[in-house]
């Protein structure tokens, strides 16, 4: 059994809480700290904790406490990183890890010195959908992935900070670009590195410094493209979809709207439709467990049996790390309008990897670009001469 301390009472702060609580049975949520003495006290009781905190480093450094759960804006995360190195407990925090790059690496270097647990809480790289698929890729159910883009859209966040550049680091392109290059990096390979990123990203609706829409596309040293699609402006509910384009198949995964479940309601009921839905009348796109579905119960089991296995989880502060250093370069791209360098003090990963290439080889002569049968029942077959170069169509009668 784990005993954990929730780092703030929010929005993500309950939805962690619901997926520990109703996820292994064993663990608890031993103390919660919160700015605010009543949401604090009304988190301890909805979630049975011992006591609840105004002051966090008491909160990181009572010792009932083995974990610590950061779920704070992301001002905060340095300082409470740096609380659970002087305290020596495990930390798994929140995404985006830090506000920028530079932040996410000292961030990095100070738990890894201080020796302790780490997890990154990724959660849409924990949905069912994405480990099936992931699984599927891994093993070579799509081919070489050539292409894989991720899109997480939505009408904008709860709370006032995320809009105050200072205290967000960004705008949409790091509160939600940073699910989505993780998720095109898990697809890719973890292992290959990108090397460099175009980005487009304008505040195009909000009153606000930061971006409010951003699309960025990320190369990989494979020849593999990553791309994200983030905006703060989307009408219709969150918006997360993913495609995975390979040489030998595609993957496109839906975690949010359509998914299947459908309800009319003529509105009269205050029911709960899923997160950021704007309406509640009309048909309407439920989600069937929020807190599965987003991957909040497979991530907490990850972190959870690795801590306990002394193991590393799927995500670390090492991935939030790498995404912060992509990220980086598509903000210093949207200004300058060009492909930017990413910058990778730290690379665990492969060195110098080359395209590979596999050509269909059709006979001894020529090589397969392409097959199909047409609508009025003919083969046709598209040829490319091994020597020569001569391109030639074939046709079966
Ligand atoms: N899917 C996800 O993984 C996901 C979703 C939403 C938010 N988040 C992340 O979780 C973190 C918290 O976001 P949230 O949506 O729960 O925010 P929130 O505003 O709903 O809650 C923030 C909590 O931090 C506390 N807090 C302490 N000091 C604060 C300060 N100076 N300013 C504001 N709040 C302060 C608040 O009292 C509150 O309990 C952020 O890093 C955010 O990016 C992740």
């Amino acid at each position: 059994m784990l005993h954990i301390v929730m780092l703030g009472a929010g929005f993500i702060g309950r939805f962690y809480a619901a997926s520990i609580l109703g996820n292994r049975n064993k663990d608890r949520i031993i103390g919660v700290y919160s700015r605010k003495l009543e949401t604090g006290k009304q988190f301890a009781e909805d979630f049975n904790c011992e006591f609840s905190q105004t002051d966090l480093e008491l909160a990181v450094a009572d010792s009932r406490v083995d974990m610590v759960c950061v779920a704070l804006p992301n001002h905060l995360h340095y300082e409470a990183a740096a609380l659970c190195c002087k305290y020596k407990k495990g930390i798994i925090m929140t995404k985006p890890l830090a506000r920028n790059g530079s932040e996410a690496l000292n961030i990095l270097n100070m738990v890894e010195q201080a020796g302790i647990f780490n997890g990154y809480l990724e959660d849409l790289c924990y949905t069912p959908k994405f480990l099936k698929a992931l699984d599927s890729v891994k093993k070579g159910a799509i081919g070489r992935v050539l292409w894989a883009k991720s899109r997480e859209t939505h009408p904008g966040p709860h709370s006032d900070w995320f809009w105050d550049l200072q205290k967000a680091g960004g705008g949409c392109m790091l509160d939600l670009g940073c699910h989505c290059v993780e998720i095109a990096r898990g697809f890719i390979g973890k292992d290959i590195k990108p090397i460099e990123a175009m980005c487009w990203a304008d505040t195009q609706v909000k009153p606000i410094e930061a971006e409010d829409n951003a699309i960025g596309l990320v190369k990989y040293e494979n020849g593999a493209i990553g791309q994200f699609e983030t905006s703060w402006c989307f009408r219709g509910g969150l918006d997360l979809r993913d495609e995975v384009m390979g040489t030998e198949g595609t993957v496109w995964i839906n975690n949010f709207l359509r998914t299947g479940f459908e309800m009319f309601s003529s509105g009269q009921s205050d029911n709960y439709v899923a997160e950021k839905t704007e309406i509640k009348n009309g048909w309407l796109f439920p989600v069937g467990d929020e807190v599965n579905d987003l991957g909040y119960n497979h991530m907490f089991k990850d972190m959870f049996n690795s801590y306990e296995n002394q193991s590393q989880p799927q995500e670390t502060f090492y991935d939030g790390y790498v995404v912060h250093a992509i990220l980086d370069a598509c903000y210093v791209s949207a200004k300058s309008k060009k492909w930017e360098p990413i910058h990778l003090p730290i690379w665990r990963g492969l060195e110098n990897v080359k395209t590979e290439k596999e050509l269909k080889s059709y006979n001894e002569h020529y090589w397969l670009i392409k097959e199909e049968v047409t609508h009025f029942g003919q083969t046709k077959r598209v040829l490319k001469h091994k020597q020569t170069g001569e391109f030639l169509e074939q046709i079966d009668k």
